[in-house]
């Protein structure tokens, strides 16, 4: 199975199938945060709510399983490297906004389930879950970026 999912992906790039099925992916848990999103403007919280914890929950899966250990191996330890310095500065970028749309995206599905310590659970919630909104729409934008660059433009395409 895992010999499968590292053939040759589906979109024609350089990408193997664990990439392409994680940026379809990625795509599908926007789209499900904007379908949550317009449930929540027509005050039906509670589909809302349950919308918004899977999305949440496939993303924890998609960046721990599949985005975490690549950041480790090919950042980090840049095996296969030096690349182009595009591939290091996309990347850190897609990092570091994606860390934060993680956790508070997070946060605030655990605040909805009242998970968190009684003085964390905000009562903003506009607030907090359309900043979470926008950092997920931020996080997947420069996503497309780096699939972009490392699968397309760089000479030296990472295979992981
Ligand atoms: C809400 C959080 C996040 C979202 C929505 C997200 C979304 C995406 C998308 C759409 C891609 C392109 C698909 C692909 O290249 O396979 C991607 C790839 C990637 N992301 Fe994220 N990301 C998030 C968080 C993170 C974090 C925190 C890190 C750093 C540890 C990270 C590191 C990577 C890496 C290294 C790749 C390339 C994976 C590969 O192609 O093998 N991402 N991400």
């Amino acid at each position: 199975m895992i010999e499968f999912l590292h053939s040759p992906g589906f979109l024609g790039t350089h990408a193997n199938l664990f990439a392409d099925l994680t940026l379809l992916l990625s795509l599908l848990v926007l789209l499900t945060f904007s379908i949550g999103f317009s449930l929540a403007i027509k005050g039906r919280y509670e589909t809302h709510k349950w919308v918004q914890t899977a999305g949440v929950i496939i993303n924890v899966i998609l960046v721990l399983w599949l985005m975490v250990l690549p950041y480790r191996n090919l950042i980090l330890r840049d095996e296969g490297g030096p690349r182009e310095a595009i591939f290091y500065q996309v990347t850190m970028l897609h990092a570091a906004v994606g860390f934060f749309a993680f956790f508070l995206g997070s946060f605030v599905v655990l605040r909805g389930h009242k998970l968190v310590p009684k003085f964390l659970q905000f009562k903003n919630y506009k607030l907090f879950m359309r900043t979470a909104y926008g950092l997920y729409l931020a996080t997947t934008i420069l996503g497309l970026w780096l699939y972009y660059t490392w699968y397309v433009v760089i000479e030296n395409p990472p295979i992981f």
